[in-house]
């Protein structure tokens, strides 16, 4: 059985918190989540820093917006030189392929790899109540799974999934789809905001291709302590 790579996301509120945690966790950690708060103190900046320490880098802005904005956005994004970067799945197929289309473009024009596109499925914060207050029908797999079909088709790689659905989407879907799974805890640590959560040493049974944690880690008093109990986690019996 293949085990899933850890992606710290760095969900900190200044650049430079950031960097020291990078530094902690080096030769530890090889793959980073930049999401929206950090891109936004940062910009470019933080890319170039996480591509100078030779790790992998997931963007994670989650574009939701009419085809054409988003191919702009996408083409900025290919420009980065990321490994991966997200939309929402519930933008649509023709957004979707916009994405595709504006990533392809601009890692051609700045002549690097094009990243990996993942759609995300239902956020994994969402309890029956929210998918309710949105007007999403039940039962959640089976969204995820439309969702997911939607994403592939429209030409992206993978998904971004809770860890509960990991194992049917790999059946339905195939080895060649990338699965990405947000939520993970170690058994009887804190939960925070999540709602669906599993652990590192499930998603090994279920065949996550990635996992990414942040508060259990860059909040740990000791967070190359923490990341290390993590991937051991995912080494045990
Ligand atoms: O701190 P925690 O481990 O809960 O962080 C999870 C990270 O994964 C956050 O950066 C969050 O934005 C992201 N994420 C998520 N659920 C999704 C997609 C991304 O929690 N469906």
């Amino acid at each position: 059985m293949k085990k899933p790579q850890l992606i710290v996301a760095l969900d900190f509120d200044s650049g430079m918190k950031a960097r020291e945690l990078c530094q902690k966790l080096r030769g530890v950690v090889s793959y980073y989540k930049v999401g929206p708060a950090l891109y936004l103190q940062e910009g470019p900046d933080i890319i170039k820093f996480l591509r100078g320490l030779g790790v992998k880098i997931f963007l994670d802005l989650k574009l939701f917006d009419i085809p054409s904005t988003v191919l702009r956005t996408a083409f900025e994004i290919g420009r980065l030189e990321v490994d991966m970067f997200t939309v929402h799945a519930m933008g649509g197929g023709e957004m979707i392929r916009a994405a595709v289309e504006g990533a392809l473009e601009g890692s051609r024009h700045a002549k690097t790899t094009p990243p990996a596109i993942l759609g995300v499925t239902l956020l994994t914060s969402w309890n029956e109540k929210v998918l309710e207050e949105v007007g999403i029908s039940l039962p959640v797999e089976e969204r995820v799974l439309q969702l997911a079909q939607l994403t592939l088709n429209a030409g992206a790689e993978g998904v971004i999934a809770a860890g509960e659905n990991v194992a049917v989407l790999r059946k339905e879907l195939g080895d060649q789809c990338l699965i990405v799974v947000p939520g993970v805890r170690l058994r009887g640590s804190q939960k925070d905001d999540q709602q669906r959560i599993v652990t590192p040493k499930d998603l090994v049974r279920s065949g996550a291709d990635y996992f990414v944690m942040g508060r259990p880690i860059i909040a740990a008093a000791e967070p190359l302590k923490a990341a290390r109990e993590v991937i051991e986690n995912l080494a045990s019996d």
